[in-house]
């Protein structure tokens, strides 16, 4: 099948119309596309990393996000610590992967989703019903790293050396990042022992996302509208915009900040939350001019791990609050993703009790 080779193998053959496998019906569009009117875009809520720090100033960092994670799920994360060095590299180095022959980057191809380097295109090739504008690399980066990542891509030479080096800079960024937002919702020192498991352990996940430009960018989109899985997602993107988010119903394209990134509360920690924190829908649009390239690292804890709301929120003794969630592990997550209620439903949405 020629679509499964992927979308920048269409790109490059030179195809002028969108092939049928990848014509969305007409309500799931991206209707109002992507460098529309100035009333889509968003300014996310920005928070400095760098004043978090500063203790006369923490309190007030702690607010915003708890507030961005409340009324968005989302947020620009500014002055995290990581050198523009390190994230044009690999903003760069990702962008050559994908330059490669195909059969170089073919090598990587795999069937299984639990393999720890995995090249495909779309979103989820087994279920999707109209095939996505996307190609990706998977990396798995779980801990410790050295031992995941002989098995990534050995070309371009600076592949691996660049996207470890990423990949532990995220992971320092997105312990401090979660760690705050759990003081920021008043637990310090989680009694279930997940802040331990997140910091120590925990499981990461890198995608480069390839989005080439596209000749019919109205027709179809680079991701469905989803929500990510994990307690958080850190995205790179580069200057060329797409990602959207749901926001009082409406799709909002998220404008793209110069080395920030965008982070994402996903379903595991809006369950921890008890609700407080929303994972929210989101998804990409493409265009017909300038390719995109992304990368998202996803942060969880480890995959035998069971997750619900912390007992902290829900303890009635101290005042505590309605479980709102039942517990889930990553068993649960795959067994709906294969079953008939997965292909149309959230998943989130089939774990919430009212
Ligand atoms: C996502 O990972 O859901 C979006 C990444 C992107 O902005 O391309
Ligand atoms: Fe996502």
């Amino acid at each position: 099948d020629y679509c499964l080779k992927g979308v920048r193998h269409l790109s490059d053959a030179g195809i002028t119309r969108l092939p049928g496998r990848y014509v969305l019906p007409a309500c799931d569009r991206p209707g109002r596309s992507v460098g529309a009117p100035a009333r889509a875009r968003v300014k996310l809520p920005v928070v400095d990393l760098s004043r978090l720090r500063v203790p006369s100033e923490r309190d007030g960092v702690l607010r915003t996000l708890y507030t961005a994670c409340r009324d968005y799920g989302f947020f620009h994360l500014v002055n995290h610590g990581v050198g523009a060095e390190s994230v044009a590299a690999m903003l760069g180095v990702g962008a050559r992967f994908f330059e490669l022959p195909f059969p170089e980057r073919a090598r990587y191809m795999s069937p299984d989703v639990r393999a720890p380097v995995r090249y495909g295109t779309s979103f989820n090739q087994a279920n999707d019903a109209v095939l996505c504008w996307r190609d990706f690399l998977k990396l798995s980066c779980a801990p410790p790293l050295g031992n995941v990542v002989p098995s990534w891509p050995d070309s371009p030479a600076d592949l691996r050396d660049v996207a470890a080096a990423y990949a532990d800079a995220s992971r320092r960024v997105f312990v401090e990042v979660v760690g705050a937002a759990m003081e920021a919702m008043g637990i310090e020192g989680a009694e279930d022992g997940v802040m331990e498991e997140l910091t120590s352990a925990g499981s990461q996940m890198m995608t480069v996302n390839c989005y080439p430009a596209c000749p019919q960018p109205e027709l179809t989109l680079g991701m469905p509208p989803h929500s990510d899985y994990g307690f958080l997602t850190l995205v790179l993107q580069d200057e060329v915009e797409g990602l959207q988010v749901m926001h009082d119903g409406e799709w909002l394209t998220v404008d793209p900040v110069p080395g920030s990134f965008v982070v994402n509360v996903g379903d595991h920690f809006e369950i921890y939350s008890n609700g407080r924190y929303k994972s929210v829908l989101h998804r990409v649009c493409v265009n017909s001019t300038r390719p995109r390239i992304s990368v998202a690292s996803f942060h969880s804890v480890g995959a035998q791990r069971v997750v619900g709301p912390a007992p902290e929120l829900i303890d009635e003794k101290r005042g505590g609050e309605p479980r709102r969630y039942m517990d889930t592990d990553f068993t649960t997550f795959l067994a709906y993703l294969a079953s008939a209620e997965g292909k149309h439903k959230n998943f989130l949405q089939s774990r919430r009790l009212d």
